[in-house]
């Protein structure tokens, strides 16, 4: 890996991954980095800068949720999407994390990092790809899912394809959970609808 994204080096990152992570979550980390790299071969994006977010993308997962809140209270400004649910408090403070700690300056892989939990209106293929390598990378990830979303990443608009299908089981999830559903979820979901 080239460092050229960060001021630490791919060893560091790991030690620090290591030490701020659970085993398993270290190794989702390390399973979305790779697949987020391969996604950004096919879709012509850069595969350095994929690998970096895919790295660092949930860097935050295993503060307390104290902490997380901490940090946004009293350094992010936050949409009030992404308050509504405590699972994806982790994203935008990985994000400050990516920033402070790790050195990372390119707001491609920031904005990736923040918005991999709940995703944005206008994403760009970069922001697709991390957020679906996310979803599908072989380490901790479901095999049967991951082999529908590569089969229509294959397909033409495979992006789009696979991140309805992406949020599809999300809404579905949160309604079987009877779990609140964000603003910006229904409407990514009613336009990858209408994009499709
Ligand atoms: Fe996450
Ligand atoms: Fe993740």
């Amino acid at each position: 890996m080239k460092t050229d994204y960060t001021k630490l080096s791919e060893k560091e990152i790991l030690n620090w991954l290591k030490e701020n992570l659970t085993d398993e979550r270290f190794s989702h980390c390390l399973g979305t980095a790779k697949c987020a790299k391969r996604l950004a071969k096919q879709f012509n994006q850069d595969e350095n800068k994929a690998y970096i977010a895919g790295l660092l993308h949930d860097c935050a997962k295993c503060f307390e949720t104290e902490k997380l809140v901490e940090i946004i209270n009293e350094k992010l400004k936050v949409e009030p999407d992404e308050m509504m649910n405590y699972k994806t408090f982790h994203a935008p403070v990985s994000a400050y994390c990516a920033n402070k700690d790790f050195g990372v300056c390119d707001d491609e892989i920031l904005s990736a990092i923040r918005w991999h939990t709940l995703g944005k209106r206008e994403m760009t293929d970069f922001e697709k790809i991390v957020f679906l390598a996310d979803k599908i990378e072989p380490n901790t990830r479901d095999k049967d899912y991951s082999k529908k979303i590569k089969k229509v990443l294959r397909e033409e608009n495979g992006l789009n394809k696979a991140l309805l299908i992406c949020y599809k089981e999300t809404i579905k999830s949160l309604v079987k959970r009877e779990l609140k559903i964000c603003p910006i979820t229904i409407d990514i979901y009613n336009k990858l609808l209408t994009n499709k």
